[in-house]
């Protein structure tokens, strides 16, 4: 079999560890050649596509990013994106695509593969927000990177008696911002589940100085957003599957925070940090089992899946499943946030 593998959207720490997986599954146990797709369906669509073999993957499990390249292309918006896929799949003869994307791309994959193209997906979000699967690989090098951050932050904050807002990403679930603010041991957490209320998080911030506790560390996510407001973006242009780009609530905040307290207020946006370099312990190895997984699941022919984590085991998920509507925060793990605010 010749079996195509893409790496799109966002990149994440682990992406290497899966394409790894893939090749050397796919080559030494079941004989297949892997072919590298660059660039994500970008890359299907142009004919940009390599053989992969042992030697590529030689030395990838602890390298952030991907050594394929990724984009947000969207074939269904590029003029004859879609026939162009597969004449590109009949030219490199490939019988199956290995797709690592989140919810944009193994939303392509979808519909790719009810047109009749084999697919196979990979979760990859560091948001954590694709439904489907327990964790995503990436995740908890992101959460590690939030809570050494905090940890840093903690001991200026109380040096200078200052509150410190903290914007992490998380553009529809605040993962990251709920599992980094837990870990990190943040006051206040704000996600975009629960809108919030800017005069209740003065009142808590105030009540803890009274208390004696004279710094306050407050998380954001970057797609929170105040009770009565619209989400703060950074540019209302969108990219081709729609979303904008989120940015600037912990500058906002920040201001409002000094404004209605009179406590000096300091703002920390960690942006691209949280997905760069190398992956945790926890990543290389979800991402390695999602990647054996996957190529199992293409000798198996099972397509339309992609592989998810559950109860500790991976397992196919149907795509229709994975993609009908995002993971969020639940009420019980923003309650256990919540003992520790105010
Ligand atoms: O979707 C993952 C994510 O990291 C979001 O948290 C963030 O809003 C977005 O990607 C950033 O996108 P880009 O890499 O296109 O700037």
């Amino acid at each position: 079999m010749r079996v195509g593998i893409l790496t799109g959207g966002g990149d994440c720490p682990g992406l290497n560890a899966v394409i790894r997986a893939v090749t050397r599954k796919g080559i030494v146990h079941y004989g297949f050649d892997i072919l590298g797709i660059k660039n994500g369906w970008l890359g299907l669509i142009e004919g940009k596509i390599f053989p992969l073999d042992l030697s590529s993957i030689s030395g990838i499990l602890p390298r952030g990013g991907t050594i394929l390249g990724t984009s947000r292309t969207n074939p269904f918006m590029v003029e004859d994106g879609i026939g162009r896929i597969f004449s590109q799949v009949e030219k490199f003869e490939l019988d199956a695509i290995v797709a690592i994307g989140g919810e944009d791309t193994l939303g392509v994959a979808k519909k790719l593969h009810e047109k009749g193209l084999r697919c196979v997906g990979v979760p990859k979000t560091i948001d954590n927000d694709l439904a489907g699967t327990d964790y995503t690989f990436g995740f908890d090098t992101a959460v590690s990177i939030v809570t050494e951050a905090l940890d840093r932050l903690h001991t200026t904050a109380e040096a200078h008696h200052r509150v410190m807002v903290v914007e992490v990403m998380g553009r529809h679930a605040g993962w990251i911002a709920i599992e980094g603010g837990l870990a990190g041991g943040a006051d206040i957490i704000l996600i975009p589940e629960f809108p919030f209320d800017m005069g209740e998080i003065c009142g808590q911030i105030l009540k803890r100085r009274e208390r004696g506790k004279l710094f306050s560390i407050v998380v954001v996510a970057e797609g929170a957003k105040p009770k009565d407001a619209n989400l703060i973006i950074q540019s209302s242009e969108t990219d081709s599957f729609g979303h904008v780009r989120l940015g600037g609530i912990g500058n906002i905040i920040s201001r409002e925070i000094e404004k209605c307290t009179g406590i000096e207020t300091r703002v920390t946006v960690l942006g691209y940090i949280q997905r760069g370099g190398s992956p945790t312990a926890f990543d290389r190895i979800l991402a390695t089992r999602f990647g054996v997984a996957a190529i199992d699941l293409v000798k198996e022919e099972k397509f339309g899946f992609m592989v998810g984590l559950r109860c500790n085991h991976v397992v196919p998920v149907p795509l229709e499943e994975a993609l009908a509507e995002p993971k969020t925060v639940d009420s019980e793990l923003y309650a256990i946030a919540k003992v520790f605010s105010g």
